[in-house]
Formats: structure tokens, sequence, C-alpha cells
């Protein structure tokens, strides 16, 4: 399990102490729905514990009153080559998140780009993979964020619309694994969006509606790990690229519509 140690990735994480169902801003986030506290903190244990065991570096940005989101350290901002692309989110409820991520990632000498207040960016929506940036827009990133990032980045960027509420975050849908290869849940997908998907990977991979469902697309790959949530059709896709799951239970993140992703923020330096 120690064969990561070589690629050199920290990830950015926040205890769960906080997090709770406060409000509702996905479909999934339903306020009689609470939070079992221990069950968080145990699962979300087992995800640090797994990654250390895979030799990874984790830090962790302490947790806050008042803002029950602030595990999902993805949707902070997206790293991008060496430097730290903070997310300007849409709704309040989350926008309180910005400033606590801020002087966190400052404090740990990291460069920080702030994005203009004319578009809204969460870092869920912006997959940096290969040397492309992919932007899921139309729920919570806004459009103008594409050009945007292109013109900061001057990286290829793919703009990619999202039509199904219960999946308004890219990495809720969609899950590159290589250059070639890339995992994505069709109805999630506007059809020009899904042509730019098939341009990019000669194999894009659909998952089905119960493995959608079940978060498959928010799991995180570790050269050739898989940590994804337990769902044997899904595992057995992965086996069959010669890739190894590696299974976590995840329900208490999944009642705010997160998982595995969205609770690892991944810097790679
Ligand atoms: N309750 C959070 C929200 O609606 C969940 C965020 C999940 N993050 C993600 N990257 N998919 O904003």
């Amino acid at each position: 399990m120690r064969d990561a140690a070589k690629i050199n990735k920290t990830i950015i994480m926040s205890p769960p102490t906080h997090f709770d169902i406060e409000y509702s801003i996905n479909p999934w986030m339903n306020l009689d729905n609470k939070v079992d506290k221990k069950a968080a903190l145990f699962q979300w244990q087992n995800l640090v514990d797994l990654y250390k065991n895979l030799g990874l570096n984790i830090k962790l940005i302490p947790a806050s009153k008042g803002v029950p989101d602030l595990v999902f350290t993805t949707d902070h901002g997206v790293w991008i080559r060496d430097t730290f692309y903070l997310s300007n989110f849409k709704y309040p409820e989350r926008q309180k998140e910005q400033s606590i991520a801020l002087d966190w990632y400052k404090s740990q000498k990291i460069k920080v780009q702030h994005t203009p207040s004319y578009c809204f960016m969460e870092g869920g929506d912006v997959i940096h993979h290969e040397g492309i940036i992919f932007v899921g827009y139309g729920f919570r990133t806004s459009h103008e964020t594409i050009e945007y990032l292109h013109n900061t980045t001057r990286l290829e960027v793919v703009a990619l619309e999202l039509i199904d509420e219960s999946f308004y975050h890219l990495d809720t849908c969609f899950l590159p694994i290589n250059r070639d290869t890339a995992f994505y849940y069709p109805p999630a997908f506007s059809s020009s969006s899904i042509k730019a998907l098939k341009s990019h990977f000669d194999m894009l991979l659909p998952v089905t509606t119960h493995e959608a469902d079940g978060f498959a697309c928010n799991s995180v790959k570790i050269n050739n790990h898989i940590i994804c949530q337990p769902n044997p059709t899904f595992e057995q896709k992965l086996l069959d690229l010669d890739l190894i799951p590696i299974s976590l239970e995840m329900s208490q993140f999944n009642k705010s519509g997160g998982g595995i992703h969205c609770l690892s923020q991944i810097i790679t330096t």
C-alpha cells in the first residue's frame, strides 16, 4: 500500500465536528435527515487513516461552528500548478467558508488566486486532469468562469453544462481515470457536453443511475487504487480496468450531497 509515497500528494481535509444538515441547497439535503455525528466522525476518520496508509500527507483545516459544510474541502477551490484558485460560492450559506479557507491557505504560504466577483466558482465543479481543466457549470459555477480560468491559466478549459440538479457539482457525475478513460453519468450532462467529453476520452464509460446515486463518480484515484463507496457493479468495472477499488461507507456525508472526493482537496506538488 506504500507505493503512493513517491508521488507528492497532500490531502487537505477538515474534521466533521460541526457537520450537519442545517440548510438545504441541493436535493439531497433534508433538514429532517440529521447527521449521526459519531458515525460521521468514524467514516471521516476511516478515510484519513486510509490516505495515511497509502503514504499520503494529510493537513487539516480546523473545524469551525456555523459552517456545517466546511468538511467538503474540495469546494474551497482548485489547485492548478503552484496556485490555489479560491472559490466564490454561489450560496450565502457556504460563502462564509471562503474567508476561513483563504486564511488557512495563506497560513500555509500557498499562493492564492481570487475569483473575480462576476463569476461563481466552486471547487467541486473544477477538475484539473492531465493538463486540461474540466468545468461543470449551470448550478453552482457560472459560465463566465470558463473564460476567466482560461485567461488566467492559459490551459485548455472544457465547459460542461450540468442539467440534473441532483448532480449539481461536476465531481458527482464525472471521474477521469487517465488520459483516455473517464467515467460519467450521461443524464447529468447536456448533449453538447457529452460530445465534448467524447472528443476528449476514447473510453468514456457510463455509470448507471444506481452507481451514480451511490456517488461512484465521487471516488478518488491514488495511483492504481480507487477509493470509492461500496458498490459491487462499479467495483467490478474498476477491476476490469486493472484498478484496485478500496471501498468506504460515507452514508453520513451523502445526506449532504457529498462523498469521498468532496471531502478531499488534493494538492499535487
Ligand atoms: N452540502 C454541500 C453543498 O451543497 C455538499 C457539497 C459536496 N461537494 C462536492 N464537491 N460535490 O454545497
